[in-house]
Order: C-alpha cells, then structure tokens, then sequence
C-alpha cells in the first residue's frame, strides 16, 4: 500500500530536485553552459531517485507464524528486503543497459537513440497506469466497496480515472509515434511522407473516440473503455508520424519529447509524486516551446505538424538525382589554393561532417586560413545534422570559437559578400530548392544562400548520394559550385597538406 501523507522532508527535496532540473535546462541552452547544465540535472535526477527509494521503502505485515488471529508482537511493518533488491536489481540493470549504450552510441546515431528513449517514456506511462487500473488500491487511488452480496471491489476516483485515461493515452501516442520516428530515423523506414488517403478523417475520428472515452471512463471503469483508449492511442500515434517527411523530423523529435514529459506528468498524479509532476512538465513545456522555435525556423506550423503532416505537398520534384547534367569537379590543391586567396570564408557543416567526424581537421584548416590572413566564420542551419545543436557540439568538441560561428539568421546575408562557401556534408539546408520549388518537400524551409558566394566548394562522397529529404540539389551543377568527392575527413586532411 502506498503512502500518500509526502513527508514534508520529502517535498523539500522534490523542491530542491525541481529547481536543479529548471538550472539544467538553463544551462543546456548553450554549448558553454551545457557542462554544468547536465552536472545539475545528474544531481537533481539523483535527489529524485534516492528520496523516493527512501520514501517508499517497501514493508510487509510480519504476520502471526501460525496464521491464527492477529499476534501482537509478530503482526508489524518489516522491510521488504527481497523487494528492495528486486527495485536496486533493476536501476543496476538499467544504469548498466544506459551507460554501455552512451559510450557505444555514435553522434550520429543520437536522433534515434532519442527516439528510442522517449518511445520507453512513453511504453512506462502506459504499463504505470495498466497497474494502477489493475490494482488502484496498492495506489491509493480508490475506495473499497464491499457490497451486501459478492466480492469487495475498488471503485477509481473519478479524478484519478482522468489522470490514468490521459496519462495512458499520451504515453501510448508516444509511444507508438516514438518507434515509427525511431525507425524513420534509423533508417528502416524511408524519410519520405507517406500520405494515406483520408487521413485527417480519420485522425480526427481517432481523437474524438480518444477524449470521448475518456470522458466516458469518469462515469464507467469497465475494462473495454480502459484497453480501447489505450489501444486506439497507440494507432493515432502511428498514423499521425508516418506522414511526416523527413525535412520536418527534427520538430517530430522535440514534439514526442514533449509528450513523453507529458505522460510523465500525468503519472506523476496517479503515484502522487511531486518530482515526476514537475520533472513531466519541465519536460512537457520546455520540448513544446523548442518544437514551436523549430517550426519558426523551418517556416512550418505548429499545428500542421501536430496534426501529421496536414497540408504537406506531395513530392512531385522527382527527388533523386539527375548526375547526368553537367558538373565541376575539383580537388583538394584547387580548394587550397582558392581559399589561400580569399579575404572571408564561410565554413557550412551539416550531416556529413559528423559522420566523417572531421570536425577537428575542420578547425586546423580553419586555423591555418586564418594564418594566412583569411577570415573564417562558420555557420549553422538550426536542423543542420540530425538532432538540434548538433553541429555546434562537434565544433565545440573541436574548440572551433564560439565567436566564429554564426547562427543562419546572422550570417545569411554575408554569402553575397563572400570569397568561398565551404559545404562540408550539408545538402538540405543548402538546397536553393525549398526557396524556389513549390512541390519540393523542402519548400519554405531557410536555407542557408551559399549559392551567392563567388565560389561554392560542396564536399560529399558521391554525386548519386542524396540529403536526408532525398531530393535533388540544383547547387550542384551551377557555374561557380566545384564538387570535392570524398569523404570529408580526407579531403581536408588533404586540403591542409596543400595549404602547407
Ligand atoms: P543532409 O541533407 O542529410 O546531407 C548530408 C550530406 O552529407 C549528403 O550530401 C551526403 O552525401 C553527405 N555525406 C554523408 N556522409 C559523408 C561523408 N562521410 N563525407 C562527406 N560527405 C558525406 O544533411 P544536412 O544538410 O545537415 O541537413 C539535415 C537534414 O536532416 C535536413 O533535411 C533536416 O530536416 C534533417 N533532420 C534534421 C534533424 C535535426 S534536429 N538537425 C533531425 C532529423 C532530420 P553523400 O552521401 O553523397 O556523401
């Protein structure tokens, strides 16, 4: 049985947890805080683990030996120990699980890692509130009724029945919407939209049965209102992420981690603990507003991705390549020289980059340029890569200055004025497309002008490879882009030799 009266002790440290967690996210919001942004989240996250181990230490009734009558001695609370180990058994196997998969994981590989994170946020909520609908007085969450004929039964505050109807629809949307953007990402399932015919129809339908069982649950706890909430919040998930394209998974991504703070939240009620309430919301508001920043800069509206790709186009651009047209290819020596001469260099990095990790003979080519008297800025496309910030990670990993490298809204207009754009593994948010092609899944999105650079030097592998929205780069094939095709490590490893 749970204890419900939180000790005063307990409320404060929940407190003290919160306010760590509110300093975490004030320093995530920039790469020279985030250090000590995390260091605060692992203390306040440890507050929250350990007063509520302490808080809730399980107890069993040391009943009479012989199980006859009450035994006034023997019939008293003792420490469930076997419980205990049960509960410790399982944070060692989750922290070891946690630690071996951030030391293994590649950068690059961190969106799905996210994804992947956020669908078990979101599978917890479900199975807490499965519990909680199964046993509801093991959490203090009903009144037992023990009629004149039959068995007791629990009858569920209709507050609780609320809270537990939310909070296993959010955590099932998250989950389900979680593993298709898990797989999107991972590359299991194509990055473009797949548009199923009527589907705002039924994702409407889908949400009017969702809330309208909700509300039907508050008057009737039968399992079929139960499990059918459940299940069809799963099948909303599903459909509303499949139609998202992969230009616009990076506000899919915020969104889900929105909802999992969400569903947290709402548990959070249902096992009357103030750390998940405020941690959930935290959680919930802060991925709400990064996924409403994310829409402004990618020009795309909040609502419309909520909804699952409402008024997305279809791509009708043909994607793919057209490597038949004409094209420019230089080498590391031409590179060389041609920035050797420059007065300023844009450097653009985006995806490739991190997957060559050339970050750190980024920075020496940057610094040997700048030797020379060149002067080198870089600049970021907020979805540049594939999780938000993920270029000025790797440049701070690199020590690249932070005084160097410029946000797109500030430095877009310095390309006109610019000697050489140096696009390291960037295709998307360089692609002039989204400016111009009104059917191009990217349309409308910024992107970052390198085309009005005197001279675009573009590094990828292949002219066959293709950006994460799988569309066709008309930068390639223009009179001043020269094609570097290599993997970007080695080629700037032999663009400094040359500059040396
Ligand atoms: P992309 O458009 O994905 O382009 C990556 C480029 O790097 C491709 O041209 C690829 O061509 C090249 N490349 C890959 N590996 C390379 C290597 N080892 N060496 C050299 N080049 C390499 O990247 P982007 O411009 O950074 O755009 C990001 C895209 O991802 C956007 O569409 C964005 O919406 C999406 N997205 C972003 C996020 C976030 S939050 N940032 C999350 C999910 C999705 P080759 O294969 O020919 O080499």
């Amino acid at each position: 049985m749970h204890e419900l009266t939180v000790s005063p002790w307990a409320s404060l440290a929940y407190l003290v947890a919160g306010v760590c967690f509110i300093l975490a996210l004030r320093g995530l919001s920039s790469p020279a805080s985030s250090q000590r942004g995390n260091r605060f989240g692992i203390i306040g996250m440890t507050i929250a683990v350990v007063t509520t181990l302490v808080t809730h230490v399980p107890v069993r009734m040391n009943g009479c030996p012989l199980g006859i009558g009450r035994c006034a001695i023997l019939d008293r609370p003792v420490v469930d120990w076997l419980t205990v180990i049960e509960i410790l058994a399982a944070i060692g196997l989750g922290a070891a699980i946690g630690l071996v998969t951030a030391r293994r994981i590649a950068m690059t590989a961190m969106p799905q890692l996210v994804a992947a994170f956020h669908s078990l946020v979101g599978l917890a909520a479900v199975l807490v509130g499965v519990a909680a609908y199964l046993n509801p007085q093991a959490f203090g969450i009903s009144d037992l009724v023990v009629p004149m004929i039959g068995q007791p039964f629990a009858v569920i505050h209709p507050v609780s029945r609320i809270e537990l109807g939310l909070g296993v629809a959010i955590g099932a949307i998250t989950f389900s919407g979680s593993v298709i953007a898990f797989l999107k990402l991972n590359g299991n399932m194509g990055g473009k939209p797949i548009m199923l015919p009527g589907r705002h129809v039924i994702n409407l339908a889908l949400l009017a049965g969702i809330l309208g069982l909700i509300a039907y649950f508050v008057t009737e706890q039968a399992p079929w209102v139960f499990w059918t909430i459940a299940i069809l919040s799963f099948v909303i998930g599903f459909l509303l992420i499949v139609p998202i394209g992969g230009a616009d998974m990076p506000v899919v991504v915020s969104m889900l981690n929105s909802y999992s703070g969400w569903a947290a939240a709402a548990m959070g009620f249902t096992l009357h603990n103030s750390a998940m309430i405020i941690t959930g919301a935290l959680v919930g508001s802060s991925g709400a507003i990064l996924s409403y920043i994310m829409c402004r800069a990618m020009n795309r509206s909040f609502i419309s991705v909520i909804a699952g790709g409402f008024g997305a186009v279809a791509d009708t651009s043909g994607g793919g390549t057209a490597i038949d047209r004409p094209w420019k290819r230089g080498s590391a020596e031409d590179a060389a020289f041609l920035m050797s001469q420059a007065e300023q260099v844009i450097i653009v990095p985006g995806y490739g980059m991190a997957v060559a990790q050339a970050q750190h003979v980024l920075r020496e080519m940057g610094d040997k340029l700048k030797a020379e008297g060149v002067r080198v800025k870089y600049a970021i496309h907020p979805v540049a890569g594939r999780m938000p910030g993920h270029m000025n990670v790797l440049l701070a990993e690199a020590n690249v200055p932070y005084d160097d490298v410029f946000e797109l809204e500030d430095i877009n207009s310095e390309f006109a004025q610019t000697d050489v754009a140096f696009v390291i593994g960037a295709n998307d948010v360089t692609n002039p497309a989204a400016k111009t092609d009104k059917t191009s899944p990217i349309y409308g999105m910024p992107v970052l002008d390198v085309e009005k650079a005197k001279t675009v030097l573009f590094i990828k592998r292949s002219m066959g490879g293709v950006g994460y929205a799988g569309v066709d780069n008309d930068l390639f094939y223009r009179d001043n882009t020269m094609m570097l095709l290599a993997d970007a490590k080695k080629m700037v490893e032999d663009i400094v030799k040359a500059l040396d």
